[in-house]
């Protein structure tokens, strides 16, 4: 029992499964970072990885229950996530995130604890205030703009952009789909993709 803690606690007394990474998406709440992960997820998938996928939406709702949108609670949120997708990608795994995960800092600490296991690949999902306002897909910069929902990012709550990403996709010029093939195509590049078996 005590080695199993002491393992989980040191990475490098645990084997690495080779050819796992954490496809990190980073962008403002509405920029698209959802809807192209679950456009590349399932080509992943069909090419024989395993699998899954740390929705900031969905792990909010379980192992960060109960956290706010301070920069505190936000710094704590992202570190879950980001020690999640270290093991997962330790295991071999295909992690796919998508949380705005504003701070750069916090960021960095993701990919601290990836990279010495597997491949960090950090996808700026970009898209403009006022063009995830207009779509507002959520009814939220609304109430942001007239101060029903206090430290809303973007609007009254700093968003750091990446400054050395592995790729951006603009989803103001580009549609989902267009983004989740340059996505694609990224890993492909980094030789994360298992080649396509013939039928
Ligand atoms: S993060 O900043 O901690 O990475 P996360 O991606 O998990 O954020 O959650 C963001 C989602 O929470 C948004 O898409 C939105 O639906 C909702 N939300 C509620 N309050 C806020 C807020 N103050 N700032 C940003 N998003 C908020």
């Amino acid at each position: 029992m005590t080695d199993h803690i002491y393992a989980a606690e040191h990475p490098e007394t645990t084997h690495v499964r080779p050819g796992g990474f954490t496809l990190w998406f980073t962008g403002l709440s509405g920029s698209g970072k959802t809807t192209i992960a679950h456009l590349v997820g399932p080509e992943l998938d069909r090419r024989g990885l395993v699998v899954e996928y740390l929705d900031g939406d969905n792990v909010r709702m379980h192992l960060s229950k109960g956290l706010g949108f301070s920069k505190e609670d936000r710094d704590t949120h992202i570190e879950r996530v980001g020690w999640v997708a270290s093991r997962l990608t330790r295991q071999g795994g295909a992690v796919i995130t998508a949380a705005i995960s504003p701070y750069a800092e916090t960021r960095q600490q993701a990919r601290d604890w990836v990279e010495p296991v597997g491949t960090f690949v950090e996808v700026y999902v970009k898209a403009s205030v006022d063009e995830c306002a207009r779509r507002d897909v959520k009814g939220l910069y609304e109430k942001a703009f007239k101060g029903e929902i206090k430290e809303f990012t973007g609007v009254s709550d700093p968003y750091e952009e990446p400054t050395n990403p592995e790729l951006v996709v603009d989803t103001e010029e580009h549609s989902a789909e267009e983004c989740a093939a340059l996505v694609f195509a990224k890993l492909e590049e980094l030789g994360l993709v298992p080649a396509e078996v013939a039928a």
